[in-house]
């Protein structure tokens, strides 16, 4: 239809409801629009100087309640124009050098590619006549990485939403396994055993938070879950595990499961498997290792001994969207043994009935706890077939490399500086330090340090609490970021850091 310039036939020339759907017959205007999405794309990248604007939750509220979603925009240009103030502007962007805060990595672009690739087609990974060649792929990975942790041909594994899914597929795992094999009760099919109060989950007391989430969505409690004491090195103490083991007991508990992080969220940190899955045998307990973060050791050519032992794990969790530049969301859950996989599945007669597991049909359904699922799996194949492990490996690497220089700098050079810890990944745990000043005092300014770069954009910084202390926290991992731009962060903390605590520098005035 030929345009004319009456807002009627404007209206007109917008495609009918139909005329929407993704199709063969959409190609033209699919191809045009996702070209104008991709130079949007490439223009906000090419003109973003900072990782953060720093804008105030009620500023863009403001700009979101002008926004009538009864009232559609006329093309995908003003559509775009108004993401651009509701949205691109103030994105927090994690490929920016001086964003240092989160676990969030900058992506690889053929995972990008995957992407596009898996939106059009959508297919969605939960049964083969789904699926056909996506559920292959997505095993063909899994078996891939179970090999690549050391297992034997029975292990097995499912992608899913994120480390937080994962941790609670393997203490799910854990508690259904210990309840059918000690106390020889089903819980997929008769709910909790009487007593089930009384199960304990042991994970250091800088693990995720995800451990006590999934404790309680399992019907524990987060009073399941016991903190185990660590090391000077933020590494739960084997000792200390066998005394809560023996405490527990004592107080007529059960011990069901060990979660050995691989790669603490603050500090990067290893649980020792090699002394900690001894303990777990000879207590019969299910060890489940949290490498959400750790996981991309797995093809680090530099830093791979880290792992060590994780195959004397029963099931691990790894976050592609962590530390194998994928975008969100790219996770697997892995498992040493496949018949455990039971637990969390069911046969629904009109999706993956049990006939078609006897004649080796793949539904992964079968093994997932989300029915309708994403093909993720599709952007780190792509990402490997087209770069190579080597190369996935690598970029990780660097941001450890990396840290690790920033550590050595700082001790050398940083005396206002307090660092808490050698870097075990890619993260350090520091804060502005004055002698004078109290913990109260030190707390305050090292949250506005953060604030301040957050609100002026010049650099992303994490915060957590140590002890109870307020502390600041570097998170690398972009390979690009180089030393220079540390130190100019650093410097950035120690001007804010002075000029908070500058009263305590100088003599009081005398009253007039
Ligand atoms: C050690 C660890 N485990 C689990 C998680 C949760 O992962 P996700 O955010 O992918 O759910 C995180 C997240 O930072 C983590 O650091």
């Amino acid at each position: 239809m030929l345009m004319s310039t009456t807002p009627a036939s404007v209206a007109a020339a917008t495609p009918n409801a139909e005329q929407f759907l993704f199709s063969d017959q959409a190609l033209l205007p699919y191809q045009a629009a996702m070209s104008e999405a991709i130079q949007r794309v490439c223009r906000q990248l090419s003109q973003q100087t900072k990782p953060t604007s720093g804008v105030t939750p009620a500023q863009l509220q403001q700009q979101l309640q002008q926004v009538d979603l009864t009232q559609p925009l006329a093309d995908l240009s003003q559509v775009l124009d108004e993401l651009q103030t509701t949205y691109l502007n103030d994105a927090v962007y994690f490929h920016h050098p001086h964003y240092m805060a989160h676990l969030n990595c900058p992506i690889v672009y053929p995972a990008l590619v995957a992407e596009v690739i898996s939106g059009a087609i959508n297919t969605s990974v939960d049964t083969w006549d789904q699926s056909a060649g996506a559920t292959l792929i997505e095993q063909h990975l899994i078996d891939w990485f179970c090999q690549h942790i050391g297992w034997a041909q029975q292990a097995d594994g499912i992608f899913t939403s994120g480390g937080t899914q994962s941790n609670l597929m393997g203490l799910l795992l854990a508690r259904d396994h210990f309840c059918e094999q000690q106390l020889d009760h089903c819980v997929k099919t008769q709910g909790l055993p009487a007593g089930a109060g009384r199960l304990r989950i042991f994970a250091s007391e800088v693990s995720h938070f995800s451990v006590k989430k999934s404790a309680a969505l399992l019907g524990l409690g987060h009073n399941a879950v016991v903190p185990v004491a660590c090391d000077q090195d933020y590494r739960m103490c084997p000792l200390a595990l066998r005394e809560a083991l023996h405490q527990c007991q004592r107080q007529d508990l059960i011990p069901m499961a060990v979660v050995a992080t691989q790669g603490t969220t603050d500090f990067g940190s290893f649980d020792p498997l090699p002394q900690l899955a001894p303990i777990c045998r000879e207590w019969n307990l299910w060890l489940h290792a949290d490498a959400a973060y750790g996981g991309g050791l797995l093809l680090s050519n530099q830093y791979r001994q880290r792992l060590a032992a994780i195959e004397l794990a029963d099931s691990v969790s790894i976050d592609f969207h962590k530390s194998f530049f994928q975008p969100v969301s790219c996770s697997a859950f892995l498992l040493r043994n496949r018949q455990w996989l039971k637990y969390a599945g069911y046969h629904a007669d009109y999706l993956n009935p049990r006939i078609d597991a006897a004649a080796g049909i793949p539904n992964l359904v079968d093994k997932s706890l989300q029915t309708t699922r994403r093909f993720d799996a599709l952007k780190l194949w792509l990402s490997l077939r087209w770069m190579g492990p080597n190369a996935i490996g690598e970029l990780f690497d660097k941001a450890i490399t990396l840290t690790q220089q920033v550590y050595d700098w700082m001790s050398a050079e940083c005396d206002d500086i307090e660092l808490l810890h050698q870097p075990g990944l890619s993260t350090l745990v520091f804060r502005f330090y004055h002698a004078e000043a109290s913990d109260a005092q030190l707390d305050e300014c090292n949250r506005q340090i953060r604030r301040r770069l957050f609100d002026e954009g010049r650099f992303a910084l994490a915060a957590t609490k140590v002890n109870g202390r307020g502390y600041l926290k570097f998170t690398f991992l972009n390979a690009t970021t180089q030393l220079d731009q540390v130190q100019q962060a650093i410097a950035a903390v120690q001007q804010i850091g002075r000029q908070t605590l500058q009263p305590l520098d100088k003599p009081q005035e005398a009253c007039a």
